[in-house]
C-alpha cells in the first residue's frame, strides 16, 4: 500500500521536530510562513505558454534538419555516381569514327585508337580470294578468314605485332600482308601469323559499320 503525504505535511513534520510544536500547529505555522512547502517553485516557475506554437517550432526544426541531412546524402550520391561515369573526353577516346569513302582498294590506312595503331585494309577481290584459300594446316594460329572479318572487303586489325609489340609494315612480307622487321614475323592478308617468332594472329578490335559508309572502332 502506497501512502501519499503532501509536501506541507512533510514540512510541518520537520518544523515540529525542530520546534516541538504539535502537528496541526506546525502545519498552520508552515502555511502561514511559507504559503506552501515549495513556495519558491510557485514564485519562480515559468508559465507553460502556448503549447501549440512550441510543437510547431519543434516540428519545424526537426523537419529542417532532416531535409538538410537528406540533401547532403543526395549530393554525396550524385558526386559518387559522377566520379564513376566516364567524362566526355574519355568517351571520345573510347571510340573512333573513320570514313571509309577515301580508302582505295588495296590501300591500308593506320588510325590511332586508345593510343594504339589500328590497320584498316580495303582488300581487293584477289586479296580476299587468297586469304580465303589458305588451308588451316598452314597456319601457326589457325583461323578462318571469315572469322576475322565482318565484310570481306574490309579487314580491321590492331597494328601491334604479337611477338614483342612492334608495329608491322603493311603490304610487305612473304604473304602480302604485314611484315614485322623487329624479329622477322610475316602475317598474311588476313593478319594471320604465317612465319617468324610471333605466336598469334594480329588482334581484331571491336568495331561496327554504320549505314553512311563509316566504321566505328571501339
Ligand atoms: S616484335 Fe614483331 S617479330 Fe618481334
Amino acid at each position: 500500500m502506497i501512502l501519499h503525504i503532501s509536501p506541507q505535511r512533510i514540512a510541518a513534520a520537520a518544523y515540529e521536530s525542530m520546534h516541538g510544536a504539535k502537528s496541526d500547529a506546525a502545519l498552520e505555522k508552515v502555511s502561514l510562513n511559507y504559503g506552501s512547502a515549495d513556495h519558491y517553485f510557485e514564485k519562480t516557475r515559468l508559465e507553460p505558454g502556448n503549447q501549440g506554437s512550441k510543437k510547431a517550432f519543434t516540428y519545424f526544426v526537426l523537419g529542417a534538419s532532416k531535409f538538410i541531412y537528406a540533401s547532403a546524402v543526395r549530393l554525396a550520391i550524385i558526386n559518387a555516381v559522377a566520379t564513376m561515369s566516364a567524362s566526355a573526353d574519355v568517351l571520345a577516346m573510347a571510340s573512333l569514327e573513320v570514313d571509309l569513302g577515301g580508302i582505295e582498294e588495296g590501300q591500308v590506312v593506320t588510325v590511332k585508337w586508345r593510343g594504339k595503331p589500328v590497320f584498316i585494309k580495303h582488300r581487293t577481290a584477289a586479296q580476299i580470294e587468297e586469304s580465303e584459300g589458305v588451308p588451316l594446316s598452314a597456319m601457326k594460329d589457325p583461323q578462318e578468314d571469315s572469322a576475322r572479318v565482318q565484310d570481306s572487303k574490309w579487314l580491321v586489325v590492331m597494328g601491334i605485332c604479337t611477338h614483342l609489340g612492334c608495329v608491322p609494315i603493311a603490304n610487305a612480307g612473304d604473304y602480302h600482308g604485314w611484315y614485322c622487321p623487329c624479329h622477322g614475323s610475316h602475317y598474311d592478308g588476313s593478319g594471320r601469323i604465317r612465319k617468324g617468332p610471333a605466336p598469334l594472329n594480329l588482334e581484331i578490335p571491336p568495331y561496327t559499320f554504320t549505314d553512311d559508309g563509316k566504321i566505328i572502332v571501339g
